[in-house]
């Protein structure tokens, strides 16, 4: 039996957005604060430079998103927060992942499929293996729980393969079958620009998302032009079904008032946009603004924000190292 321990991780590979904040760091918190796990979370920038990131966005992004869990509520005492580079024992479990792995398994990821697209010959190798990495991340604090988002469902599934193998191939019962963590009305927030797409860090396009360091004005006016249809929001929630702008908006409503879709659905039925849209948008500033506000003054003592992740890492490493060297030892090296 495995010590209840969650972890989970996120790419300093732009700023947050609120679809990272809805579907994984508030998640998070309410983990922490459950006291039921340990909890372990982790920018993943191993994980980020899979795509080209330029060293001083990397570093400044690295330290705002570590100012993001802060401000959003990651305790340093009751959590674990690291950055993946600062424990080497990820990576070096990765390799032993990369024989585990199969090429078919890992040509089956739609994030692959997506990420590489057409030109998969430039894509890079680390792109390809990435999943194998995110299985390191993962088992080699043992993990039993990870929190994330419906578009990182596939590559748990995965870590599981990776860890029934292992186990399989060297007759142990050493690494567990992790459960993947999903729920609540936010576990797939899309772009506000295009219902179809999910709300991303990394799409082009500023007003698809809500940044976590957006202003209150800024959060009002891309909330106000977000992409709807012309009708009415229904009055019932069978009416969502073709519409998923407005499902969309009505799910981070939902959501930020921390209530079930059925029941904040309710409130609204039948609104007109032009009087749900002022309402989302105060409730968004309320619950988003002070985090902001606490980001960029977490940003002005950037020195007191290595000194966590330092602290963060060595924590870390206490738990990795053992489960490390157990993995080299049954596979012989
Ligand atoms: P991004 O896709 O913004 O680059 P990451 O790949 O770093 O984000 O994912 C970090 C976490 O945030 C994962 O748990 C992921 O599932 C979650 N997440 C990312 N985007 C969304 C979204 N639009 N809705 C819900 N969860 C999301
Ligand atoms: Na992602």
């Amino acid at each position: 039996s495995f010590t209840p321990r969650v972890f989970s991780g996120i790419q300093p590979s732009g700023g947050l957005t609120l679809g990272n904040y809805l579907g994984a760091i508030r998640r998070f918190v309410e983990m922490q604060e459950a006291g039921t796990h340990e909890t372990i979370y982790c920018m993943v920038d191993m994980h980020a430079i899979t795509v080209w990131q330029e060293p001083e966005r990397l570093r400044h992004n690295t330290r705002e998103l570590a100012a993001g869990f802060l401000a959003s509520g990651v305790d340093p005492e009751k959590s674990i927060l690291i950055n993946q580079s600062q424990v080497p024992e990820h990576a070096q479990l990765a390799w032993i992942f990369n024989t585990v792995a199969r090429m078919g398994w890992m040509r089956r990821m739609t994030q692959w499929k997506e990420k590489a697209g057409k030109n998969a010959e430039e894509a890079s190798l680390g792109l390809f293996a990435y999943p194998a990495l995110m299985a390191a991340d993962i088992l080699v604090y043992h993990a039993t729980h990870v929190p994330v988002g419906e578009d990182q469902k596939q590559h748990l599934e995965l870590t599981r393969d990776i860890a029934a193998k292992f186990n399989h191939d060297y007759g142990v019962d050493f690494f567990p079958i992790t459960e993947p963590v999903i729920e609540g009305a936010a576990t797939r927030v899309m772009s506000l620009r295009d219902g179809t797409k999910k709300m991303s860090k990394s799409d082009p396009s500023d007003a698809s998302r809500i940044n976590m360091t957006d202003d209150a004005d800024a959060i009002a006016k891309k909330i106000r032009r977000a992409r709807t249809d012309p009708d009415p929001l229904p009055e019932s929630l069978d009416g969502l079904k073709d519409r998923p702008e407005a499902r969309n908006l009505v799910n981070i409503y939902a959501a930020l008032s921390d209530r079930s879709v059925e029941v904040a659905f309710g409130e609204v039925a039948g609104q007109e946009f032009s009087r749900f849209k002022p309402v989302l948008a105060d409730l968004a500033v309320a619950k988003l603004a002070p985090i902001a506000t606490e980001m960029s003054r977490l940003m002005q003592d950037p020195a007191e924000i290595d000194r966590l992740l330092a602290r963060g890492s060595e924590r870390a490493r206490a738990i990795a190292a053992p489960i490390l060297a157990q993995t080299f030892d049954l596979v012989g090296m």
